[in-house]
């Protein structure tokens, strides 16, 4: 298999120019149908930080304007100008599919310095043939650049029952923290790093953030302008495909999918020693030395008949069912500081918060990221 990028990688190149794919998007949105077929009906849809013309969110969006029953769909581009991936005037990442330049209130200037809305709306067919699509999208340039933190922008989000977008990655905790203020429905993709986030995880915690349907197999694919393709490994981008490979990205949303209502199926800890992972039975569930949980290493060894609290690592998130499991916390915000729990002599690895197993007598292994959870309804022992 190619290889995969990192986000440090992407930051570092002020690289914000990735492109989702169509395939992905229906996936996503046909998870939350599949769960509520009326999910988009009667809604305002807003699509900020996207690039119109040539987005599958915007032409995915118009082309099923009507099955979804959308009252109306709002999308909004980035000015150039503005955009630090953006090296020289007049440079354009994407063509202007929907003939934008073919019109008269089109630019150059304008199109450089200033962002574009483009708005679809039930019962203006402007093309009258019947039928509401991409031909009828009506566009203009915004009086800003289009930035989403802009008066204007937030204004379109006040309007809004729904956000769907790939914002910014590098501005993902700025524009998660836009979209809680707004109190809408959103479903956006970000970097899993950001679970970790003291700005996200609390949300997360809380049940206002959940992970949405997600890539197929965990697998997400890009599309970059090819110009910027020289920022990446070999092997990371795609040539034929012009995309780039990313295995630690996924939706975000607060929107309902059937996914997230499945339960997991589970072996009491006792069959778990016996018949579970090498992994689970060699690791045999220690507590931590500083905080009142077992250790669980991977999601499919959490014992079904356990009721105290549990730390697994945050792969769970992809199997979370929140009928089935609380969160109560995190290593790095709730772990006590090691120092405070180790005895003389002990040896450890220090950082930030984190659990610790003792391993020998004065030997102490650090883990990474560790979620705690508790089953809502522990099997009984005796079933
Ligand atoms: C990850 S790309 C995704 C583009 C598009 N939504 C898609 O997925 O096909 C993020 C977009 O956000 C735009 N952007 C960057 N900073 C922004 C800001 N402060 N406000 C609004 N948009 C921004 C970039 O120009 C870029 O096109």
């Amino acid at each position: 298999m190619a290889g995969n990028a990192s986000l440090g990688a992407a930051k570092a190149a002020k690289n914000d120019e990735f492109y989702t794919q169509w395939n992905d998007i229906e996936n996503e949105m046909q998870a939350y149908l599949e769960y509520d077929p009326d999910v988009f009906r009667d809604k305002v849809v807003l699509l900020p930080c996207d690039d119109p013309g040539a987005s599958n969110f915007t032409k995915y969006f118009a082309l099923n304007f009507e099955k979804f029953g959308l009252k109306k769909l709002i999308s909004t581009s980035y000015a150039p100008a503005s955009n630090p991936a953006i090296t020289e005037q007049g440079q354009m990442f994407l063509d202007f599919e929907l003939d934008e330049d073919k019109d008269e209130k089109f630019n150059k200037d304008d199109t450089w310095y200033r962002g574009r809305i483009y708005v679809l709306e039930h019962g203006i067919d402007l093309n009258n043939d019947g039928r509401l699509n991409k031909d009828d999208l009506q566009w203009d340039y915004l009086e800003g650049d289009g930035d989403f933190r802009s008066e204007e922008v937030t204004k379109l989000r006040n309007e809004a029952d729904i956000v769907v977008t790939n914002p910014p990655f590098s501005l993902f905790r700025e524009f998660l923290a836009w979209l809680i203020e707004g109190e809408v429905k959103f479903s956006v993709i970000g970097s899993k790093n950001s679970i970790t986030y003291k700005e996200v995880f609390p949300l997360i915690r809380s049940n206002q953030l959940w992970l949405g349907n997600g890539f197929a197999k965990g697998n997400a694919y890009f599309r970059i302008p090819p110009e910027l393709a020289r920022d990446f490994a070999t092997g990371v981008y795609d040539d034929e495909t012009s995309t780039v490979h990313f295995r630690n990205i996924d939706w975000f949303t607060n929107i309902e999918h059937g996914r997230r209502h499945e339960p997991l199926v589970l072996m009491t800890m006792e069959d778990n020693l016996i018949y579970g992972s090498k992994r689970v039975r060699e690791t045999a569930y220690p507590k931590y030395c500083n905080y009142d949980a077992i250790e669980v290493p991977e999601t499919k060894g959490i014992p079904s008949d356990f009721d105290g609290a549990m730390g697994v690592p945050i792969s769970f998130l992809d199997k979370y069912n929140p009928d089935q499991f609380e969160i109560v916390g995190a290593s790095l915000f709730d772990a006590i500081p090691i120092k405070k729990v180790a005895k003389p002599g002990d040896q450890f690895q220090q950082g930030g918060l984190a659990f610790y197993i003792r391993e020998e007598e004065n030997k102490l292994r650090r883990l990474y990221f560790r979620l705690i959870i508790r089953h809502r309804r522990p099997e009984s022992k005796d079933a």
